[in-house]
């Protein structure tokens, strides 16, 4: 075969494919196209429609709607405009805000009115007994022979108070240095003194001690007599005390007064230590 018989063969063959593909891509434009319908939905819609009978169309069903929106408005009636008065401010203004501010500021009042009143009650001196009253302690002869009893010391937690007697021939030396301590004075001349339980260094509860019939605070070894009057230690003074009062023979201890113990040096007794320390007497800070 010749060079040119086989390009015009060559030439037919592309004409012939390309006719082929334009026919096939025709058809299948045709069948399957944008907005083609399968066979199967032609069906369906064709047996819808049957069952539907005489039911309008949906193009019935467009116009009848353009109609209704299309219809004469009925007219609405007309109404007197409302003329606008200002608020009632009170009415008003009990907004939420309002509410809330109102609220803060009586929690705030009631809750200061509460404290300041419960700081009064713990501050102001007892009526009714009890530290910082005047406290019946009981009567003068028991107390004195419960003191024997006890060797030396009774302790009365109501008034934070020790009670110890206090000897009738040093009353002449105790009306020299205590004579500024009026009710001091007379719980002597009664037969007691009443001492403040706390050391007058730095607060310690000051225990007594049976053996040498002394108070010594176990802080820092502060020690003082029977009757309170410092003999050793870091203490600044003796030990404080309360006035005593004795009505009708019960002995009223005023625990809202406290008389600052005698100063270092004062020894109305002359009282020493009747047996060991309790602890040592040397000043530890
Ligand atoms: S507190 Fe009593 S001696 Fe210091």
């Amino acid at each position: 075969m010749t060079p040119l018989a086989t390009i015009v063969l060559v030439i037919l063959a592309l004409v012939v494919l390309a006719a082929v593909m334009v026919i096939t891509s025709a058809r299948r434009s045709d069948v399957r196209g944008a907005g083609a319908l399968a066979r199967e939905t032609v069906k369906r819609d064709k047996s819808i429609k049957a069952e539907a009978g005489d039911a309008p169309s949906g193009s019935a069903y467009e116009s009848q709607a353009i109609a209704t929106r299309t219809a004469v408005l009925e007219k609405a009636t007309e109404v007197a405009p409302v003329v606008w008065r200002a608020p009632d401010q009170e009415a008003v203004d009990v907004s939420r805000r309002q509410f809330f501010n109102r609220a803060s500021i009586f929690l705030v009042l009631t809750g200061t009115a509460a404290f300041g009143a419960s700081l009064i009650a713990f501050l102001w001196p007892r009526a009714g007994g009890g530290f910082g009253s005047k406290v019946n302690v009981g009567r003068l002869d028991d107390l004195i022979a419960q003191i024997r009893s006890e060797r030396g010391f009774v302790y009365k937690p109501e008034a934070r108070t020790w009670l110890t007697t206090y000897p009738a021939d040093s009353l002449p030396k105790a009306r020299l240095s205590y004579g500024n301590q009026g009710p001091v004075l007379n719980g002597m001349e009664n037969g007691l003194v009443a001492l403040y339980q706390k050391c007058p260094h730095l607060g310690c509860r000051v225990p007594e001690c049976k053996s040498s019939q002394w108070f010594e605070c176990p802080c820092h070894g502060s020690q003082y007599d029977r009757v309170g009057e410092k003999k050793a230690g870091p203490a600044p003074r003796g030990m404080d005390r309360f006035g005593i009062n004795v009505s009708n023979g019960n002995v009223i201890v005023d625990t809202g007064t406290i008389f600052n113990g005698p100063a270092i040096g004062i020894n109305t007794t002359g009282q020493e230590a009747e047996g060991p320390h309790c602890v040592s007497g040397e000043a530890k800070h």
